[in-house]
């Protein structure tokens, strides 16, 4: 799948930006504040209808306007026209297909996929269990809708499940032992699919994993991701494992009043020969191994989902020494696929050389678009 063209109004500092897009790698160059990441960020609303980079969509609308507005052509096995509008004055975000407001976020995940690198990926490899579960999680949405129909089935499971042991707290629930029953079984038939979901997505996510690894390195090395589901345990038994676990914690859940047993609390380690990165990686070790997981995801969505996604890169040799840039620059010419570069300065970096299906942007001190 490939984006053509994109136009952005009042996004940032876009006051009015249209781009011409290659089908190969798009280099975007320019100084820091011109606008590159906010491109990159467009290219993600129009493929999931929500920003990467900001919570509130407010904040990506030009300063002192109403509304920002983006528009762009996405071809793959249908040619589609996407629309994202956002009004700072109603709070309202609008997202259109061809002309057509499609009104949930969902069903646009997987359409049009894409991977993104960028410098907040820091998080995954070093920041709390959440934000590995979130890139976990995005990775197997993508690329199956079953997973992602349970995930939210749980999410819901989850908020109802807290109400009831905040109302059990409060004791003013009169059944509450066999409504809480209830919910444990929708807890445990939820996140066991869960669970299990994600073993057999690390069973063949893990190559993909290794392979990245060694391109990017340029030597054989074992990297891995290993799963601790429900508390570290290493149980063959999900279910009964899962049960005793909630009687365990039935007095805490209610004194808490939250749900403390389940795959909303899994973790996984990332792992270089057996040594655990998140304790001994360097900073490099840490960006090699973030870039890794990006590239895997990338190859995992096209052999999975049959639908080449579109590779965002943000600032990607910032931190890379020049070994391992060249490397990964190099990886980034056989990818197939049509991606985004974001770049200071094209000429510092001497071995990046723009292919016939290439093309270098740049970003002038007024934020205006040339072609190189
Ligand atoms: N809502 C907004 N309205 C107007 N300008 C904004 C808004 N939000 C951010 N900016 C400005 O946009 C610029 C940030 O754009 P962006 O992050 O895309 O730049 P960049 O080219 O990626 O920079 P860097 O090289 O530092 O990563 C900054 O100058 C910032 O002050
Ligand atoms: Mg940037």
């Amino acid at each position: 799948m490939s984006l053509t063209s994109i136009s952005l109004r009042n996004v940032r500092k876009h006051t009015d930006t249209e781009i011409n897009f290659a089908g190969g790698l798009n280099y975007i160059v320019g100084g820091n504040g011109l606008g590159k990441t906010t491109i990159l960020e467009s290219i993600y609303y129009l493929c999931t209808t929500k920003s990467c980079c900001s919570k509130s969509d407010a904040n990506v609308v030009k300063f002192d306007e109403d509304i920002f507005e983006i528009n762009g052509t996405l071809e793959g096995l249908t040619k589609d026209s996407a629309t994202v509008i956002y009004s700072v004055a109603s709070g309202k975000k609008q997202y259109y297909l061809n002309e057509k407001q499609i009104f949930k976020a969902s069903s646009v995940i997987g359409k049009f996929p894409v991977v993104m690198l960028s410098p907040s990926d820091h998080a995954v490899t070093q920041g709390s269990p959440a934000e590995r579960r979130k890139f976990i999680d995005s990775v197997i949405s993508q690329s199956s809708r079953t997973y992602l129909d349970v995930l939210l089935e749980y999410q819901k499971i989850l908020r109802h499940r807290s109400a009831l042991l905040m109302r059990i707290r409060e004791g003013d629930f009169a059944d509450s032992e066999m409504e809480l029953e209830a919910w444990n079984q929708k807890l445990m038939s939820a996140g066991e699919q869960i669970i299990n979901h994600r073993v057999d997505f690390l069973k063949g996510f893990n190559s993909y994993v290794a392979e990245s690894y060694n391109k990017i390195m340029g030597k054989m090395e074992s990297p891995g991701i290993t799963y601790l589901y429900l508390g570290g345990t290493k149980s063959d038994n999900i279910s009964k494992t899962f049960k005793d676990m909630l009687s365990e914690y039935k007095v805490d859940e209610i004194r808490r009043a939250a749900n403390l047993v389940g795959p909303h609390r899994d973790d996984f380690i990332f792992e270089i020969n057996n040594i655990n990165l998140r304790e001994f990686g360097s900073q490099g070790q840490h960006k090699t191994f973030q870039t890794v997981l990006r590239f895997a995801e990338f190859f995992y969505i096209k052999d999975v989902s049959g639908n080449t996604p579109i590779f965002l890169l943000d600032d990607v040799f910032g931190e890379l020494d020049a070994q391992r840039a060249k490397k990964v620059s190099e990886y980034l010419s056989d990818i197939g696929g049509q991606a985004f570069i974001t770049l200071t300065d094209f000429g510092n970096i001497s071995f990046l050389k723009a292919g016939e299906k290439d093309r270098v942007i740049k970003l002038n001190e007024d934020s205006k678009i040339a072609y190189a």
